[in-house]
Protein backbone atom coordinates (compact mmCIF):
# COMPACT_ATOMS: atom_id res chain seq x y z
CA UNK A 1 0.00 0.00 0.00
CA UNK A 2 1.13 3.61 -1.03
CA UNK A 3 1.15 5.55 2.66
CA UNK A 4 2.37 8.71 3.20
CA UNK A 5 3.56 10.39 6.75
CA UNK A 6 2.63 13.88 7.88
CA UNK A 7 4.33 15.48 10.62
CA UNK A 8 1.98 17.96 12.19
CA UNK A 9 4.12 20.36 14.60
CA UNK A 10 1.52 22.54 16.54
CA UNK A 11 1.13 25.23 19.15
CA UNK A 12 -0.60 22.62 21.39
CA UNK A 13 1.27 19.32 20.42
CA UNK A 14 3.22 17.52 18.02
CA UNK A 15 1.54 14.95 16.04
CA UNK A 16 2.29 12.09 13.10
CA UNK A 17 -0.38 11.21 10.65
CA UNK A 18 -0.01 8.57 8.39
CA UNK A 19 -2.98 8.47 5.27
CA UNK A 20 -2.76 5.87 2.36
CA UNK A 21 -3.03 7.51 -1.07
CA UNK A 22 -6.93 7.86 -1.22
CA UNK A 23 -6.58 10.49 2.01
CA UNK A 24 -8.15 7.52 4.64
CA UNK A 25 -6.43 8.14 7.82
CA UNK A 26 -4.15 4.99 9.02
CA UNK A 27 -3.13 5.80 12.45
CA UNK A 28 -2.39 9.03 14.13
CA UNK A 29 0.28 9.23 17.28
CA UNK A 30 0.09 12.43 19.76
CA UNK A 31 2.18 14.63 22.49
CA UNK A 32 1.01 17.29 24.32
CA UNK A 33 3.89 20.16 23.53
CA UNK A 34 4.49 21.84 27.46
CA UNK A 35 3.90 25.90 27.18
CA UNK A 36 6.66 28.09 29.11
CA UNK A 37 5.58 31.21 30.13
CA UNK A 38 8.54 32.99 31.61
CA UNK A 39 6.70 36.82 31.86
CA UNK A 40 3.40 37.81 30.83
CA UNK A 41 2.84 38.29 27.20
CA UNK A 42 5.71 35.74 26.57
CA UNK A 43 5.53 32.49 25.16
CA UNK A 44 8.57 29.47 24.57
CA UNK A 45 8.39 26.09 23.64
CA UNK A 46 11.74 23.65 23.86
CA UNK A 47 12.77 23.33 20.72
CA UNK A 48 15.07 20.10 21.60
CA UNK A 49 11.60 18.67 23.01
CA UNK A 50 9.75 19.64 19.88
CA UNK A 51 12.32 17.53 18.01
CA UNK A 52 12.21 14.58 20.09
CA UNK A 53 8.22 14.56 20.26
CA UNK A 54 8.00 14.69 17.12
CA UNK A 55 10.25 11.95 15.96
CA UNK A 56 8.82 9.83 18.70
CA UNK A 57 5.34 9.99 17.81
CA UNK A 58 6.42 9.58 13.93
CA UNK A 59 7.93 6.24 15.17
CA UNK A 60 4.81 5.28 17.11
CA UNK A 61 2.41 5.91 13.94
CA UNK A 62 4.37 4.35 11.39
CA UNK A 63 4.75 1.50 14.16
CA UNK A 64 0.81 1.40 14.19
CA UNK A 65 0.27 1.50 10.49
CA UNK A 66 2.76 -0.98 9.80
CA UNK A 67 3.66 0.79 6.68
CA UNK A 68 6.92 1.88 4.96
CA UNK A 69 5.46 5.93 3.14
CA UNK A 70 6.94 6.82 0.15
CA UNK A 71 7.21 10.23 1.52
CA UNK A 72 7.09 12.90 4.35
CA UNK A 73 5.21 16.05 4.52
CA UNK A 74 5.99 18.70 7.27
CA UNK A 75 3.50 21.33 8.39
CA UNK A 76 4.00 23.47 11.37
CA UNK A 77 2.99 26.53 13.58
CA UNK A 78 4.32 29.20 11.60
CA UNK A 79 6.32 32.28 12.61
CA UNK A 80 7.71 30.43 15.94
CA UNK A 81 11.47 31.27 15.57
CA UNK A 82 14.41 28.83 16.30
CA UNK A 83 18.35 29.70 16.26
CA UNK A 84 20.59 26.93 16.67
CA UNK A 85 24.39 26.25 16.41
CA UNK A 86 24.88 24.90 12.85
CA UNK A 87 27.72 22.78 14.44
CA UNK A 88 26.09 20.81 17.00
CA UNK A 89 22.73 20.95 15.91
CA UNK A 90 21.32 22.72 20.11
CA UNK A 91 18.91 25.48 19.96
CA UNK A 92 20.31 28.29 21.51
CA UNK A 93 17.51 29.43 23.30
CA UNK A 94 13.92 28.10 23.71
CA UNK A 95 11.62 28.86 20.79
CA UNK A 96 9.72 32.09 20.41
CA UNK A 97 6.64 31.30 19.96
CA UNK A 98 4.11 32.88 17.68
CA UNK A 99 1.50 34.37 20.70
CA UNK A 100 4.80 35.77 22.13
CA UNK A 101 4.33 40.09 22.69
CA UNK A 102 7.34 40.47 24.15
CA UNK A 103 8.60 42.46 21.00
CA UNK A 104 5.47 45.02 20.66
CA UNK A 105 7.64 47.66 21.96
CA UNK A 106 9.97 47.27 19.35
CA UNK A 107 7.29 47.41 16.82
CA UNK A 108 5.82 50.70 18.06
CA UNK A 109 9.29 51.84 17.81
CA UNK A 110 9.82 50.53 14.18
CA UNK A 111 6.03 52.31 13.52
CA UNK A 112 6.95 55.43 15.13
CA UNK A 113 10.00 55.58 12.54
CA UNK A 114 7.62 54.80 9.50
CA UNK A 115 8.36 51.80 8.23
CA UNK A 116 5.52 49.73 8.41
CA UNK A 117 4.01 51.30 4.89
CA UNK A 118 7.08 49.63 3.19
CA UNK A 119 7.34 46.26 5.01
CA UNK A 120 4.01 46.00 4.31
CA UNK A 121 4.04 46.77 0.85
CA UNK A 122 7.24 43.50 0.48
CA UNK A 123 5.79 41.25 3.02
CA UNK A 124 1.95 41.59 3.02
CA UNK A 125 1.95 41.78 6.92
CA UNK A 126 1.16 44.26 9.50
CA UNK A 127 4.12 45.38 11.51
CA UNK A 128 3.07 43.26 14.88
CA UNK A 129 4.96 40.97 17.07
CA UNK A 130 2.79 38.00 16.10
CA UNK A 131 5.39 38.04 13.11
CA UNK A 132 9.11 36.69 13.32
CA UNK A 133 11.27 39.08 12.59
CA UNK A 134 11.34 41.26 15.76
CA UNK A 135 11.43 37.91 17.58
CA UNK A 136 14.64 36.82 15.49
CA UNK A 137 15.99 40.43 16.61
CA UNK A 138 15.29 39.98 20.33
CA UNK A 139 17.37 36.45 20.30
CA UNK A 140 20.17 38.20 18.53
CA UNK A 141 20.32 41.71 20.78
CA UNK A 142 19.82 39.29 24.04
CA UNK A 143 22.11 36.36 23.90
CA UNK A 144 25.65 37.35 24.31
CA UNK A 145 27.74 36.79 20.83
CA UNK A 146 24.78 35.89 19.08
CA UNK A 147 24.78 38.32 16.74
CA UNK A 148 28.81 37.82 16.03
CA UNK A 149 28.12 34.60 15.71
CA UNK A 150 25.40 34.80 13.29
CA UNK A 151 27.55 37.07 10.80
CA UNK A 152 30.52 34.44 10.80
CA UNK A 153 27.67 31.87 9.54
CA UNK A 154 27.48 29.79 12.71
CA UNK A 155 24.32 29.86 13.62
CA UNK A 156 21.08 29.09 11.57
CA UNK A 157 17.58 30.64 11.80
CA UNK A 158 14.80 28.72 11.54
CA UNK A 159 10.89 28.56 11.27
CA UNK A 160 9.37 24.88 13.03
CA UNK A 161 9.69 23.57 9.52
CA UNK A 162 13.42 24.32 8.71
CA UNK A 163 14.25 23.41 12.58
CA UNK A 164 12.58 19.59 11.79
CA UNK A 165 13.68 19.29 8.66
CA UNK A 166 17.51 20.11 9.30
CA UNK A 167 17.00 17.52 12.56
CA UNK A 168 15.65 14.64 10.27
CA UNK A 169 18.61 14.97 7.53
CA UNK A 170 21.23 15.02 10.26
CA UNK A 171 22.06 18.97 9.30
CA UNK A 172 22.44 18.58 5.59
CA UNK A 173 19.42 20.76 4.98
CA UNK A 174 19.15 24.19 6.35
CA UNK A 175 15.52 25.18 4.17
CA UNK A 176 11.82 26.28 4.33
CA UNK A 177 8.97 27.21 2.01
CA UNK A 178 6.94 29.85 0.56
CA UNK A 179 4.17 29.57 3.49
CA UNK A 180 6.50 29.73 5.94
CA UNK A 181 8.72 32.19 4.62
CA UNK A 182 5.91 34.57 4.25
CA UNK A 183 5.16 35.11 7.49
CA UNK A 184 8.67 36.31 8.80
CA UNK A 185 8.80 39.89 7.79
CA UNK A 186 11.72 39.26 6.22
CA UNK A 187 10.62 38.05 2.66
CA UNK A 188 9.55 39.96 -0.43
CA UNK A 189 6.31 38.08 -1.55
CA UNK A 190 6.24 39.32 -4.99
CA UNK A 191 10.00 38.48 -5.97
CA UNK A 192 9.97 35.17 -3.78
CA UNK A 193 13.37 35.82 -1.92
CA UNK A 194 14.74 36.98 1.05
CA UNK A 195 14.66 40.66 0.87
CA UNK A 196 18.32 42.18 1.35
CA UNK A 197 16.25 46.08 2.74
CA UNK A 198 13.95 43.95 5.09
CA UNK A 199 17.09 42.01 6.69
CA UNK A 200 18.51 45.95 7.32
CA UNK A 201 15.23 47.11 8.37
CA UNK A 202 15.04 44.62 10.84
CA UNK A 203 19.28 44.06 11.28
CA UNK A 204 18.85 40.06 10.42
CA UNK A 205 22.36 38.46 8.72
CA UNK A 206 21.91 37.00 5.49
CA UNK A 207 24.07 34.39 6.47
CA UNK A 208 21.07 32.79 9.26
CA UNK A 209 18.39 32.47 6.24
CA UNK A 210 17.07 29.26 5.23
CA UNK A 211 17.02 28.38 1.19
CA UNK A 212 13.13 28.89 0.01
CA UNK A 213 12.31 25.98 -2.22
CA UNK A 214 8.31 25.11 -3.67
CA UNK A 215 6.50 23.54 -0.54
CA UNK A 216 6.30 20.17 -3.07
CA UNK A 217 9.37 18.52 -4.12
CA UNK A 218 12.39 16.14 -2.35
CA UNK A 219 14.29 18.86 0.02
CA UNK A 220 16.21 15.82 1.57
CA UNK A 221 15.90 12.09 2.59
CA UNK A 222 15.00 11.55 6.42
CA UNK A 223 17.98 9.66 7.94
CA UNK A 224 16.33 7.50 10.10
CA UNK A 225 13.37 6.90 7.98
CA UNK A 226 14.64 6.08 4.63
CA UNK A 227 12.13 8.05 3.18
CA UNK A 228 12.12 11.29 1.43
CA UNK A 229 10.84 14.61 2.94
CA UNK A 230 8.73 16.15 0.10
CA UNK A 231 6.35 18.27 1.00
CA UNK A 232 6.52 21.30 3.48
CA UNK A 233 3.96 24.05 4.09
CA UNK A 234 2.82 26.28 7.23
CA UNK A 235 -0.11 24.62 8.70
CA UNK A 236 -3.07 27.06 7.55
CA UNK A 237 -1.81 26.72 3.87
CA UNK A 238 -1.51 22.94 4.15
CA UNK A 239 -4.67 23.31 5.70
CA UNK A 240 -5.92 25.50 2.47
CA UNK A 241 -4.17 22.88 0.42
CA UNK A 242 -5.70 19.54 2.32
CA UNK A 243 -9.28 21.25 1.69
CA UNK A 244 -8.39 21.51 -1.83
CA UNK A 245 -9.35 25.05 -1.98
CA UNK A 246 -6.96 25.83 -4.39
CA UNK A 247 -8.76 27.84 -7.26
CA UNK A 248 -9.28 31.99 -6.73
CA UNK A 249 -12.28 32.36 -4.49
CA UNK A 250 -12.27 29.22 -2.85
CA UNK A 251 -11.83 29.61 1.33
CA UNK A 252 -11.62 27.88 4.35
CA UNK A 253 -11.37 28.12 8.02
CA UNK A 254 -9.43 26.05 10.53
CA UNK A 255 -10.86 26.19 14.60
CA UNK A 256 -7.52 25.41 16.24
CA UNK A 257 -6.07 26.95 19.17
CA UNK A 258 -7.01 30.43 16.92
CA UNK A 259 -8.70 30.69 13.98
CA UNK A 260 -6.80 31.40 10.85
CA UNK A 261 -9.66 32.13 7.80
CA UNK A 262 -7.51 31.95 4.37
CA UNK A 263 -9.10 32.97 0.59
CA UNK A 264 -6.95 31.65 -2.47
CA UNK A 265 -6.43 34.81 -4.82
CA UNK A 266 -4.12 32.61 -7.59
CA UNK A 267 -0.75 33.69 -8.67
CA UNK A 268 -1.59 37.29 -7.89
CA UNK A 269 -1.21 38.76 -4.59
CA UNK A 270 -4.28 40.94 -3.49
CA UNK A 271 -3.12 43.98 -0.99
CA UNK A 272 -5.89 44.63 1.67
CA UNK A 273 -6.86 47.78 2.93
CA UNK A 274 -9.02 46.16 5.89
CA UNK A 275 -6.47 44.95 8.12
CA UNK A 276 -6.02 41.19 6.21
CA UNK A 277 -2.69 39.99 5.44
CA UNK A 278 -1.72 38.94 1.80
CA UNK A 279 0.46 35.57 2.34
CA UNK A 280 2.09 32.70 0.02
CA UNK A 281 -0.39 29.79 -0.20
CA UNK A 282 1.84 26.46 -0.73
CA UNK A 283 3.33 26.39 -4.08
CA UNK A 284 3.91 22.99 -6.28
CA UNK A 285 6.18 24.11 -8.99
CA UNK A 286 7.67 27.17 -10.21
CA UNK A 287 4.63 29.55 -9.95
CA UNK A 288 3.85 31.57 -6.90
CA UNK A 289 0.30 31.59 -5.16
CA UNK A 290 -0.89 33.64 -2.73
CA UNK A 291 -3.98 33.82 -0.03
CA UNK A 292 -5.49 36.57 1.70
CA UNK A 293 -5.52 35.42 5.42
CA UNK A 294 -7.48 36.59 8.48
CA UNK A 295 -5.55 35.44 11.48
CA UNK A 296 -7.84 35.20 15.50
CA UNK A 297 -5.68 34.71 18.10
CA UNK A 298 -7.85 33.10 20.41
CA UNK A 299 -10.81 30.34 18.64
CA UNK A 300 -10.79 27.02 20.22
CA UNK A 301 -8.71 28.00 23.15
CA UNK A 302 -11.44 29.89 24.55
CA UNK A 303 -13.18 26.29 25.19
CA UNK A 304 -9.51 25.54 26.96
CA UNK A 305 -10.05 28.79 28.96
CA UNK A 306 -13.46 27.00 30.35
CA UNK A 307 -12.02 24.18 31.19
CA UNK A 308 -8.91 25.25 32.62
CA UNK A 309 -9.54 28.97 33.73
CA UNK A 310 -13.07 28.78 34.94
CA UNK A 311 -13.74 25.21 35.58
CA UNK A 312 -16.91 25.72 33.56
CA UNK A 313 -16.41 22.20 32.27
CA UNK A 314 -14.37 19.00 32.44
CA UNK A 315 -13.47 18.63 29.44
CA UNK A 316 -13.59 20.39 26.05
CA UNK A 317 -16.23 18.60 24.33
CA UNK A 318 -18.47 18.72 27.24
CA UNK A 319 -19.00 22.75 25.95
CA UNK A 320 -21.84 22.00 23.52
CA UNK A 321 -23.97 20.24 25.86
CA UNK A 322 -23.38 22.87 28.40
CA UNK A 323 -23.76 26.00 25.77
CA UNK A 324 -27.19 23.91 24.10
CA UNK A 325 -28.52 24.01 27.58
CA UNK A 326 -29.71 27.35 27.28
CA UNK A 327 -31.43 29.15 23.78
CA UNK A 328 -28.89 31.62 23.82
CA UNK A 329 -26.04 33.82 25.57
CA UNK A 330 -28.79 35.84 27.43
CA UNK A 331 -27.03 39.44 25.84
CA UNK A 332 -23.69 38.17 27.50
CA UNK A 333 -21.02 38.87 24.70
CA UNK A 334 -17.75 37.48 25.48
CA UNK A 335 -14.61 39.31 23.90
CA UNK A 336 -11.73 36.61 24.27
CA UNK A 337 -8.48 39.08 23.92
CA UNK A 338 -6.49 37.13 25.80
CA UNK A 339 -3.50 37.83 23.63
CA UNK A 340 -4.35 41.11 21.79
CA UNK A 341 -6.94 41.36 19.22
CA UNK A 342 -5.38 39.84 15.61
CA UNK A 343 -7.10 40.82 12.30
CA UNK A 344 -8.96 42.98 11.26
CA UNK A 345 -8.32 45.03 14.69
CA UNK A 346 -4.01 44.34 15.06
CA UNK A 347 -4.21 45.51 18.28
CA UNK A 348 -1.66 43.67 20.61
CA UNK A 349 -2.42 45.54 23.76
CA UNK A 350 -6.46 44.70 23.85
CA UNK A 351 -7.30 42.25 26.73
CA UNK A 352 -10.75 40.18 27.18
CA UNK A 353 -13.65 41.16 28.11
CA UNK A 354 -17.16 39.92 29.31
CA UNK A 355 -19.79 42.06 28.81
CA UNK A 356 -23.38 42.03 29.49
CA UNK A 357 -23.61 40.13 32.92
CA UNK A 358 -26.95 40.28 35.23
CA UNK A 359 -27.69 37.98 38.09
CA UNK A 360 -29.22 35.97 36.09
CA UNK A 361 -25.74 35.22 33.95
CA UNK A 362 -25.01 31.60 34.42
CA UNK A 363 -22.13 29.54 33.34
CA UNK A 364 -24.05 28.08 29.89
CA UNK A 365 -24.52 31.40 29.11
CA UNK A 366 -21.02 32.69 29.08
CA UNK A 367 -20.04 28.68 27.36
CA UNK A 368 -22.30 29.90 24.89
CA UNK A 369 -21.37 33.31 24.33
CA UNK A 370 -17.83 31.60 24.49
CA UNK A 371 -18.46 29.79 21.30
CA UNK A 372 -20.24 32.20 19.94
CA UNK A 373 -17.21 34.81 20.13
CA UNK A 374 -14.91 32.35 18.11
CA UNK A 375 -17.99 32.37 15.08
CA UNK A 376 -18.25 36.14 15.51
CA UNK A 377 -14.26 36.76 15.08
CA UNK A 378 -14.35 34.53 11.71
CA UNK A 379 -17.24 36.45 10.86
CA UNK A 380 -15.65 39.95 11.47
CA UNK A 381 -12.40 38.46 9.19
CA UNK A 382 -14.79 37.43 6.62
CA UNK A 383 -16.31 40.69 6.31
CA UNK A 384 -13.39 41.96 5.70
CA UNK A 385 -12.49 39.88 3.32
CA UNK A 386 -15.67 40.72 1.33
CA UNK A 387 -14.96 44.13 1.60
CA UNK A 388 -11.31 43.46 -0.10
CA UNK A 389 -12.57 41.55 -2.85
CA UNK A 390 -15.59 43.95 -3.86
CA UNK A 391 -12.53 46.83 -3.58
CA UNK A 392 -10.46 44.59 -5.81
CA UNK A 393 -13.66 43.92 -8.10
CA UNK A 394 -14.61 47.18 -8.29
CA UNK A 395 -10.92 48.14 -9.87
CA UNK A 396 -11.90 45.19 -12.47
CA UNK A 397 -8.72 42.33 -10.45
CA UNK A 398 -9.36 40.07 -8.03
CA UNK A 399 -11.84 37.62 -7.38
CA UNK A 400 -15.38 36.92 -7.10
CA UNK A 401 -16.82 37.28 -3.55
CA UNK A 402 -16.93 33.81 -1.58
CA UNK A 403 -20.07 31.61 -1.90
CA UNK A 404 -18.92 28.88 0.83
CA UNK A 405 -16.22 28.02 3.86
CA UNK A 406 -14.83 25.09 4.40
CA UNK A 407 -14.28 24.28 7.56
CA UNK A 408 -11.78 21.78 9.76
CA UNK A 409 -9.69 21.43 12.65
CA UNK A 410 -11.34 20.66 16.11
CA UNK A 411 -13.86 22.91 17.10
CA UNK A 412 -15.41 22.31 13.58
CA UNK A 413 -16.77 18.87 15.02
CA UNK A 414 -18.82 20.98 17.05
CA UNK A 415 -22.20 21.46 15.00
CA UNK A 416 -24.24 24.86 17.66
CA UNK A 417 -20.97 26.45 16.69
CA UNK A 418 -21.16 25.77 12.79
CA UNK A 419 -24.68 26.47 12.57
CA UNK A 420 -24.38 29.96 14.10
CA UNK A 421 -21.11 29.98 12.01
CA UNK A 422 -23.35 29.42 8.81
CA UNK A 423 -26.15 31.63 10.38
CA UNK A 424 -23.77 34.51 11.19
CA UNK A 425 -21.79 34.75 7.47
CA UNK A 426 -25.00 33.67 4.92
CA UNK A 427 -23.27 31.02 3.65
CA UNK A 428 -23.04 27.13 3.42
CA UNK A 429 -20.42 26.09 5.85
CA UNK A 430 -18.89 22.96 4.59
CA UNK A 431 -17.24 20.42 7.09
CA UNK A 432 -14.81 17.75 4.92
CA UNK A 433 -14.98 14.08 5.83
CA UNK A 434 -11.23 14.18 7.00
CA UNK A 435 -11.06 17.36 8.94
CA UNK A 436 -7.39 16.90 10.07
CA UNK A 437 -6.73 18.96 6.82
CA UNK A 438 -3.54 20.54 8.15
CA UNK A 439 -1.76 17.22 8.17
CA UNK A 440 -3.69 15.67 4.87
CA UNK A 441 -2.57 18.66 3.03
CA UNK A 442 1.51 18.01 4.30
CA UNK A 443 0.52 14.44 3.32
CA UNK A 444 -0.73 15.36 -0.09
CA UNK A 445 2.18 17.81 -0.76
CA UNK A 446 4.60 15.42 -0.36
CA UNK A 447 3.16 12.74 -2.32
CA UNK A 448 3.16 15.17 -5.35
CA UNK A 449 6.52 16.17 -4.10
CA UNK A 450 8.11 12.32 -4.58
CA UNK A 451 5.55 11.91 -7.68
CA UNK A 452 2.53 10.07 -6.80
CA UNK A 453 0.75 12.58 -8.49
CA UNK A 454 1.14 14.66 -11.61
CA UNK A 455 -0.74 17.55 -11.06
CA UNK A 456 -2.96 19.27 -7.91
CA UNK A 457 -6.21 18.66 -10.06
CA UNK A 458 -5.60 14.66 -8.93
CA UNK A 459 -5.70 15.39 -5.26
CA UNK A 460 -8.30 17.32 -6.06
CA UNK A 461 -10.85 14.95 -5.97
CA UNK A 462 -9.42 13.38 -2.34
CA UNK A 463 -12.16 16.03 -0.84
CA UNK A 464 -15.16 14.49 0.35
CA UNK A 465 -18.24 16.62 1.97
CA UNK A 466 -19.31 15.26 5.41
CA UNK A 467 -22.16 17.83 6.34
CA UNK A 468 -23.55 21.14 5.08
CA UNK A 469 -24.53 23.90 7.34
CA UNK A 470 -27.25 26.41 5.38
CA UNK A 471 -27.77 29.38 7.23
CA UNK A 472 -31.46 29.76 9.30
CA UNK A 473 -31.11 33.11 10.50
CA UNK A 474 -32.40 36.26 8.77
CA UNK A 475 -29.73 38.82 7.29
CA UNK A 476 -31.51 41.48 9.82
CA UNK A 477 -31.07 39.58 12.68
CA UNK A 478 -27.26 38.41 11.76
CA UNK A 479 -26.56 42.07 11.20
CA UNK A 480 -28.18 42.95 14.65
CA UNK A 481 -25.87 40.53 15.85
CA UNK A 482 -22.36 41.39 14.25
CA UNK A 483 -23.51 45.07 15.37
CA UNK A 484 -23.89 44.03 18.90
CA UNK A 485 -20.27 42.25 18.39
CA UNK A 486 -18.45 45.12 16.84
CA UNK A 487 -20.40 47.72 19.84
CA UNK A 488 -18.21 44.82 22.08
CA UNK A 489 -14.89 45.39 20.48
CA UNK A 490 -15.19 49.12 20.68
CA UNK A 491 -15.46 48.93 24.09
CA UNK A 492 -13.07 46.45 24.95
CA UNK A 493 -10.23 48.88 22.62
CA UNK A 494 -11.76 52.11 24.06
CA UNK A 495 -9.84 50.98 27.26
O1 LIG B 1 0.08 31.42 12.72
C1 LIG B 1 0.02 30.53 13.79
C2 LIG B 1 -0.54 29.21 13.36
O2 LIG B 1 0.23 28.67 12.34
C3 LIG B 1 -0.66 28.28 14.56
O3 LIG B 1 -1.56 27.30 14.31
O4 LIG B 1 -2.85 25.28 14.77
O5 LIG B 1 -0.67 25.55 15.88
O6 LIG B 1 -2.57 26.97 16.57
P1 LIG B 1 -1.95 26.20 15.46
Amino acid sequence: MTALLALDQGTSSSRALVFDRTGRLLAVAQRELPQHFPQPGWVEHDAQQIWEHQVACAREALAKAGVKPAAIGITNQRETVVLWDRRTGEPLHRALVWQDRRTAPLCEQMKAQGLEPRIRELTGLVLDPYFSATKLRWLLDHLPGARERAVRGELAFGTIDSWLLWKLTDGRVHATDPSNASRTLLFDIHRGDWSDELLAAFDIPRALMPEVRPSAGVFGQAAEFGIPIAGIAGDQQAALFGQAALAPGQAKNTYGTGCFLLMHTGDQPQASTQGLLTTRAAQVGATPQYALEGSVFVGGAVVQWLRDGLHAIGASHEVQALAASVPDAGGVMFVPAFAGLGAPYWRPDARGALLGLTRGTSQAHIARAALESIAFQSAAVLAAMNADVAAAAARGAGVAQLQELRVDGGACANDLLMQFQADLLGLPVLRPRVIETTALGAALLAGLGAGLWASTGEVASIWQLDRAFEPRMSRDEAGARMAQWERAVRQVLAE
